[in-house]
């Protein structure tokens, strides 16, 4: 690889590792924390849930401003995640109820715990700092590690094995739908060369074949690999999956005057997000031309955030993984 394309990785020191104890320093800086949970409304004895618990920031706010009794059910796909959140919402003790699962499964955990339904559900989807901060776990082009990509690391498939096992085809496939790459074709081209040589292992191996498909001039604002990372992430964790089946199951979920909140990172994201709300915001759907209605379909969500909420400029400046964040929410209408 030559060094001088100024796309090219510089390898960042490897300042965190797995084993660093569960302090705040490694701690995910909640994005659009207030608007998020304003929109929720908690109240007391209420019963929440934080489908994508991270650090618990989210949790920990929903917890406070449902104060002195309301119920919070976080859960999370990531062991890390857990054991994080567990610490940080140690001091809600029976207010907190947390399970270590995937949120599309929302509906059979919540039937363990014997809650029939909810006044409120978070997801603040992707990964958290932690993920991308600990070389090990393999997301960060940035920070050399194994090509792992797992956030349960029970999944079956690393990133590596999509990338030294998937045809070319196939995976020039995930990086168009997945990544909105352009160059998806030449990277998958560049891939199985690369692979032919030697299988490829790392995250700092895969981001130096992708740099190559680029000129290095002019360089670009993003890195290269970004892209790539992002598509190979959201195959590797079926993201796009539970994102659509997570969504239907959990507004069956809510009580009236219930409320769901996403907060999505990606244009893929927030369509499959915009696309559920606005399916279940609507009346009937027979054709116009029918003269009264046949399907009996009533509008089961009201939207409460049209445009999508957006970070401001000085949460942008504060913590940048807020640039593309997109908050839609919904209310349930009573039946
Ligand atoms: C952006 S972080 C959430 C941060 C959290 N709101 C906070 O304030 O600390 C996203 C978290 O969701 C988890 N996650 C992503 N997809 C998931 C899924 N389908 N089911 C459960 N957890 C998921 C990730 O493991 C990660 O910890």
């Amino acid at each position: 690889m030559g060094s001088k394309n100024p796309n090219e990785i510089t390898r960042a020191k490897q300042n965190t590792s797995y084993s660093e104890p569960l302090t705040p320093s490694l701690v995910h800086t909640p994005v659009l924390l207030k608007e998020a949970v304003d929109l929720i409304a908690p109240r007391s004895g209420g019963v929440y849930v934080d489908g994508t618990l991270g650090a618990g920031g989210h949790a920990a706010e929903i917890l406070k401003r449902s104060s002195p009794d309301g119920i919070l059910i976080g859960m999370d796909q990531d062991a890390e995640a857990i054991e994080r959140s567990k610490l940080s919402l140690a001091a809600y003790g029976d207010r907190v109820h947390i399970r270590r699962g995937n949120y599309r499964d929302l509906p059979q955990v919540l039937s363990g715990l014997r809650y029939e339904k909810v006044d409120g559900v978070l997801l603040d989807l992707g990964v958290s700092w932690f993920h991308l901060k600990t070389p090990e776990r393999g997301f960060s082009f940035q920070l050399d590690g194994p090509l792992d990509m797992r956030m349960d690391m029970s999944r079956p498939q690393t990133a590596a094995d999509l990338v030294n096992n998937l045809s070319r085809n196939e995976l020039a496939r995930i990086l168009r739908e997945f990544g909105e790459e352009r160059k998806a074709g030449a990277i998958a081209r560049a891939i199985e060369k690369a692979r032919a040589r030697r299988p490829i292992t790392s995250t700092v191996q895969l981001a130096d074949i992708v740099t190559s498909v680029f000129p290095p001039y002019p360089p670009r604002r993003t890195h290269p690999a970004t892209l790539t990372f992002q598509a190979l992430r959201i195959a590797v964790n079926d993201e796009l999956g539970a994102l659509s089946e997570g969504v239907s199951a959990v507004i069956p979920l809510l009580s009236p005057g219930g409320r769901i909140a996403v907060i999505t990172f990606h244009s893929l994201e927030d369509r499959i997000v915009k696309r559920a709300f606005t399916a279940e915001a609507r009346g009937c759907i027979c054709p116009p031309k029918l003269p009264v209605c046949a399907c009996g379909k009533k509008p089961v969500l009201k939207i409460l955030t049209q445009p999508p909420i957006i970070a401001g400029p000085d949460e942008v400046d504060r913590n940048p993984a807020a640039r593309s964040a997109k908050l839609r929410a919904a209310e349930k209408l009573p039946d």
